[in-house]
């Protein structure tokens, strides 16, 4: 399969905070290998600011090191390269400040596209906005875009939104979620709304239950005392863990456009009934292989926050009552996995002896890594001896499936071409954000009132033993973690 690059207009790219993490791991890393592939035209170009006093040159040097180190391909492709280096150049901006502001009205030019990536605090969201506007920066036709934490409760989420919309209109904002970024992702809605198949059994007549695993390996060591502010919820739940619930159970929405995409996603967020205390569970990991505790990495032995949260969500809509959706993710665990699993019904009548170990038909959508969907199904096993029967895969891997053509972007690189194409369907839209830190808010302010204490699990397990209860209650249980 060939892959077909269709390049993006002309634009100029102002990224603020340049020669921080993400910048480096994630943003710059994507626009190579944009750059690389030909979707970048000739005239693109990038703009780096911080802080600091730099020249181009020194700016080149930073980010020649960033790509050698995170762009998989970049000591390989060094005139490509070199040849990226001369798109970018630096000007030093104190976004609290005078400095840089004319130095970057200067070098705008009247008919390329305009976006600004804000990858810095959000508290400084506001104010950047507002000097970009104010400066003459910013025009109606360009983009803003923004990175989580968009928030950390409604009210938050509020100000931030209200913050940004005094210089710049909604559909001027492009507030990142990654995972709607990621190939597999996306590829959910092309497997629902592009297939015939799955659409009639896609209800609670059909599924039983439906499972929704993010799964990390790896701890919070090097991060814990900012992610000690955040927890579980906040830095998974609330954006990548809903997105993907939002993808699943959401109505066909009447065209592939932003917005009548991104209503039915609020609608089913609108839809979550309020979740009862007995029916989540939170996590920390303890110390095993002396690696350390949740604890130890947080910096604070009396720590409460969660790094592992399990819960079971209705959604209280027609198409779902009496179909839970159970999220679980967690840090520390026993792999990093991603996946889907929707769980149908079983056959209203057996005519056959009972399987041992049966578990029914699944779909199972992974979406990272080994990229995938599997279709368990129950088939006789062959041989004498009467009928016995046996579940088995039907298995596709992208990588098999698509060969080369399945080498998936990174989830920045996409977004960052739809900032620049205009496309707002895979970024959350204001009231989407707010909608979810509504449902979110309650859960967490019961947790802070009732001081309950997350409960503790092995670190390389599959979680808390209550996680697995949590769904044996209901008679069912999680497709284990596989590594
Ligand atoms: C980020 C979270 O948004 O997503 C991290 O802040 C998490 O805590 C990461 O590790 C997971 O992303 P991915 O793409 O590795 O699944």
């Amino acid at each position: 399969m060939v892959s077909r690059v269709i390049p993006v207009d002309p634009f100029d790219l102002i990224i603020f905070g340049a020669t921080g993490d993400l910048a480096r791991r994630k943003i710059l890393p994507g626009l190579f290998h944009r750059f690389t592939v030909g979707q970048m035209p000739e005239e693109a170009r990038i703009v780096g600011t911080a802080r600091s006093e730099m020249d181009n040159d020194a700016f080149r040097g930073v980010i020649r090191d960033s790509l050698l180190e995170f762009a998989p391909r970049a000591a390989e492709q060094t005139g490509l390269l070199e040849r990226f280096l001369e798109k970018l150049s630096y000007v030093c901006v104190d976004v609290k400040g005078d400095q840089g502001w004319g130095d970057l009205a200067g070098f705008m030019r009247p008919d390329a596209v305009r976006a600004f990536y804000l990858s810095v605090s959000p508290s400084l969201f506001g104010e950047i906005a507002a000097r970009l506007n104010e400066n003459g920066i910013a025009t109606p036709d360009s983009r803003i875009v923004v990175e989580k934490p968009f928030g950390h409760d409604l009210a938050s989420a509020r100000a931030l939104n209200a913050s940004l919309r005094q210089s710049f209109d909604e559909h001027q904002i492009y507030r990142i979620d990654h995972y709607l970024g990621k190939e597999t992702v996306q590829n959910l809605m092309a497997l629902r709304f592009a297939n015939s198949l799955w659409e009639p059994l896609w209800n609670s007549t059909h599924i039983d239950h439906v499972q929704i695993t993010v799964a990390e390996s790896l701890g919070v060591e090097g991060r814990g005392e900012y992610y000690d502010r955040s927890g579980a919820m906040r830095d998974m739940v609330q954006n990548h863990l809903m997105q993907l619930l939002c993808l699943t159970a959401m109505e066909p929405p009447s065209r592939f456009q932003p917005n009548a995409v991104r209503d039915e996603k609020v609608k089913v967020i609108e839809a979550l009934e309020p979740v009862a205390p007995s029916d989540i569970v939170r996590g920390q990991y303890r110390d095993r292989n002396g690696e350390g505790s949740y604890r130890d990495h947080a910096g604070d032995p009396n720590s409460q926050t969660e790094c592992f949260v399990a819960m079971k969500v209705n959604v209280g809509n027609w198409r779902w009552a009496g179909t839970p959706f159970y999220l679980r993710t967690g840090k520390k665990l026993r792999a990093r996995t991603s996946e889907i699993v929707v769980v149908f019904r079983d056959p209203p009548h057996m005519i056959f002896p009972k399987m041992e170990k049966h578990r029914g038909n699944a779909l199972i959508i992974r979406l990272q890594p080994d990229e995938g969907i599997t279709l368990r199904t129950t088939i006789k096993e062959p041989g004498p001896g009467g009928m016995r029967l046996a579940e088995v895969s039907l298995d596709m891997t992208f990588a098999d499936a698509l060969g080369s053509h399945a080498e998936a972007q990174d989830a920045y690189e996409r977004l960052i071409m739809d900032v620049i194409r205009g496309d707002q369907t895979l970024f959350m839209r204001g009231d989407e954000v707010e909608s979810a830190w509504a449902w979110i808010d309650p859960i967490i302010k019961g947790w802070e009132e009732s001081e309950t204490a997350p409960v503790s699990y092995d670190a390389g397990g599959s979680g808390p033993d209550d996680a697995l209860m949590l769904l044996h209650r209901g008679g069912r249980r999680w497709r284990e973690i596989e590594v």
